[in-house]
């Protein structure tokens, strides 16, 4: 990944204007944290070709061998930290639309911010934050894309439900003009999010979002909630309606889609 061919021609005010590109780090958002705490400016973005210490949402080790495309950008959005909840589903509208805009695959959005291809998970994204009293000081917003990577190099567990945008496909990706239609989709959509609010980002998201009014099952901690995914409120929280006919509101969790 060459971060020079990333900036060539990028159309963003901010994101990318400074890209540090590492072979091999313990994450991605490692590294962003320690420049944002110490000043690094709104957008500041970090790749790395591998990652000995991925990290995925709730805990989960994130694979990350090389070819994928392993970033994170430094935020600083002026916002409560209940609000970074929209920011990820603003992330995961930006994802899903530039793989379709720039590679025609028909990429999907499952909740909150798994983006998949044919019900197979290409990427991921994990915000992670520093607050300063009651607001968010900085987010790190790290994005994993399984781009070139060898699907043969996850765990057996794993590969039926991965995919790769190269095995979608049937040819490698170019890397650098993918993230630097991704950085300029998550410039505009995050315009879009902190100028004129979540509203039309949720429209979008919705739009991009097929798993709803399917029967979903939700781990959330050690509860299990099944029911019908009717709809994410305007708060990014996903609203199931179980057998009992009560709506519960789900804010953290991982979605299986249930045949009914
Ligand atoms: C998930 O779906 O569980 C989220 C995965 C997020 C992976 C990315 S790769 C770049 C950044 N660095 C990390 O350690 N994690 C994120």
């Amino acid at each position: 990944m060459l971060p020079e061919r990333v900036r060539k021609c990028l159309q963003t005010d901010f994101f990318g204007k400074t890209i540090l590109r590492f072979h091999k780090v313990t994450s991605t958002n490692d590294i962003a944290k320690e420049l944002a705490a110490k000043g690094a400016e709104e957008g500041t973005v970090v790749i790395a070709e591998t990652q000995t210490q991925g990290r995925g949402r709730i805990g989960r080790r994130w694979v990350s061998p090389t070819g994928g495309i392993w970033f994170s950008t430094v935020l600083r959005p002026d916002m409560t930290p209940t609000d970074a909840l929209k920011l990820t589903l603003t992330a995961a509208v930006a994802v899903a639309r530039a793989i379709r805009d720039t590679l025609e695959l028909n990429a999907e959005i499952k909740w909150p911010n798994d983006v998949l291809i044919g019900g197979r998970k290409v990427c991921g994204i994990l915000t992670e934050m520093s607050t300063r009293g009651q607001m968010v000081d900085f987010i790190t917003l790290g994005i994993g894309i399984n781009a070139n990577v060898d699907l043969a190099a996850f765990p057996e567990n794993l590969r039926s439900s991965t995919t790769s945008l190269r095995k979608e496909l049937g040819r490698e990706v170019d890397r650098e003009r993918l993230l630097q239609a991704l950085l300029e989709e998550l410039e505009s959509q995050y315009k879009i999010f902190v100028q004129q609010g979540f509203g039309q980002i949720l429209k979008e998201w919705k739009s991009l979002a097929t798993f709803l009014s399917s029967y979903v099952e939700v781990a959330v901690y050690d509860e299990k909630i099944s029911g019908f995914a009717t709809d994410v409120d305007r708060n990014g929280a996903l609203l199931i309606k179980t057998e009992d006919g009560i709506i519960r509101k789900v804010t953290s969790g991982d979605v299986i889609l249930q045949r009914h």
